[in-house]
């Protein structure tokens, strides 16, 4: 099974929003690359990133870090688009390499390393070869190298099981940050054995995508149902941010145009999403007054109609869905447990009792979803 690489263009606007919790993740990444500059000893540093995407935490750092000069190394990127962005903004002393990260190949003339970044490939790959991967860094490492990673932290949390194996590959931990609210976890381990010889040839990992490897993810725009429930907030918020930012960035002329006759023009989906989420901030004000009310379905067709979604200002319309984000936000906020699990006899995709959880879940995929289809 492979993976779609066009979904990581969009999988990397995330960055662009501040109240993104990749956003957050990316900042954590960055102190711990901070971390490993700061206690190399003098002299060239060789860093190494698989499946490094647009290279943000690397040469973000890179912009400032007093030992900037000193750093060299290769990005290894299957994505020709995102590998061309980081060699934008890649120094010179940076090589940014199109190719597959999961072969050993893709490393010969770059290593050994000082410093080894694996940001964002644990939570695309199997746990054999998450594992196994482990296993193989010494061979990617210089002596006393740092390895940094991440990996969500989603049920079944992986991340005791990968701080244990690098602990058992010979790998000391200096930090593992899961911050409260976040369901990421980024590890830093320095190498405390012996490198082993690098080999030009195998294979580390084969990168399936998350969307592949979850049950209960939708393959149209890689939204996964799995999201903890401290993330729920931070992404309605972000994704309504990045909503909003996509349809202002659309042509006047085409706000309004439907691309075909049965599917709505971006303003239409824009006022879809405003009053979707209305509905949904009174279906769990509903749940909380009452035992399991039946949800009266919005009729999203007959909206678009009588409410004239194409005929309004898209300006209004994105302030509009920005202020109901944030009511439902702030309601999410202070529910207490007890509030998460209420329920009510939801209609879609089948009739069932559903509990706020679920339908917040929803609600953020219905954010993410519509993302795509403007
Ligand atoms: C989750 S993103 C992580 C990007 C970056 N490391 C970060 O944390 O921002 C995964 C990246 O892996 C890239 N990718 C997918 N398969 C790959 C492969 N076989 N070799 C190298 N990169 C790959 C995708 O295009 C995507 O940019």
């Amino acid at each position: 099974m492979t993976d779609a690489s066009h979904d990581w263009q969009e999988w990397h606007t995330a960055y662009d929003q501040p109240r993104s919790p990749l956003s957050r993740r990316l900042a954590t990444v960055q102190g711990c690359i901070r971390v490993a500059l700061d206690a190399a000893p003098p002299g060239p540093i060789r860093v190494v990133s698989m499946c490094a995407g647009e290279g943000r935490d690397l040469l973000g750092v890179l912009e400032d870090h007093p030992r900037r000069a000193d750093v060299q190394g290769r990005l290894v990127e299957l994505d020709p688009e995102l590998a061309a962005t980081a060699r934008a903004n890649a120094p010179a002393s940076i090589e940014v390499l199109c190719g597959d990260a999961g072969t050993m190949s893709s490393y010969a003339g770059a290593v050994p390393a000082d410093v080894v970044l694996v940001c964002g490939v644990f939570g695309n790959i199997t746990d054999d070869d998450m594992l196994g991967t482990i296993d193989q860094l010494r061979r990617l490492c210089a002596p006393g190298a740092h390895v940094i990673w991440t990996r969500h932290r989603r049920p079944p949390d992986a991340t005791p099981g990968v701080r244990e194996r690098f602990r058992a590959a010979g790998f000391e931990e200096v930090a593992f940050r899961a911050p409260d609210g976040t369901m990421f976890g980024v590890g830093m381990n320095r190498l405390l054995a012996s490198p082993r010889p690098f080999a030009d040839s195998g294979r580390l990992f084969e990168f399936i995508g998350f969307r592949n490897l979850g049950d209960d993810v939708c393959r149209a725009c890689g939204f996964t149902y799995s999201v903890g429930r401290v993330e729920i907030v931070p992404w309605l918020r972000s994704d309504a941010d990045a909503f909003v930012a996509k349809l202002a960035a659309i042509d006047e002329t085409r706000v309004r145009v439907r691309p075909e006759p049965e599917t709505w023009s971006p303003l239409e989906y824009a006022c879809h999403l405003r009053d979707m989420l209305g509905v949904q901030t009174e279906r769990i004000e509903l749940a909380q007054r009452e035992v399991d009310p039946v949800f009266v379905p919005m009729g999203r067709d007959e909206r678009a109609v009588n409410n004239r979604y194409n005929e309004q200002d898209p300006a209004i319309v994105a302030s509009e869905l920005l202020a109901a984000t944030e009511a439902l936000a702030s309601l999410l906020e202070g529910l207490d447990d007890a509030g998460w699990r209420r329920t009510g006899l939801y209609n879609y995709p089948e009739p069932a009792l559903r509990t706020v959880e679920w339908i917040a879940i929803h609600t953020n995929h219905e954010l993410l979803h519509h993302r795509g289809d403007i």
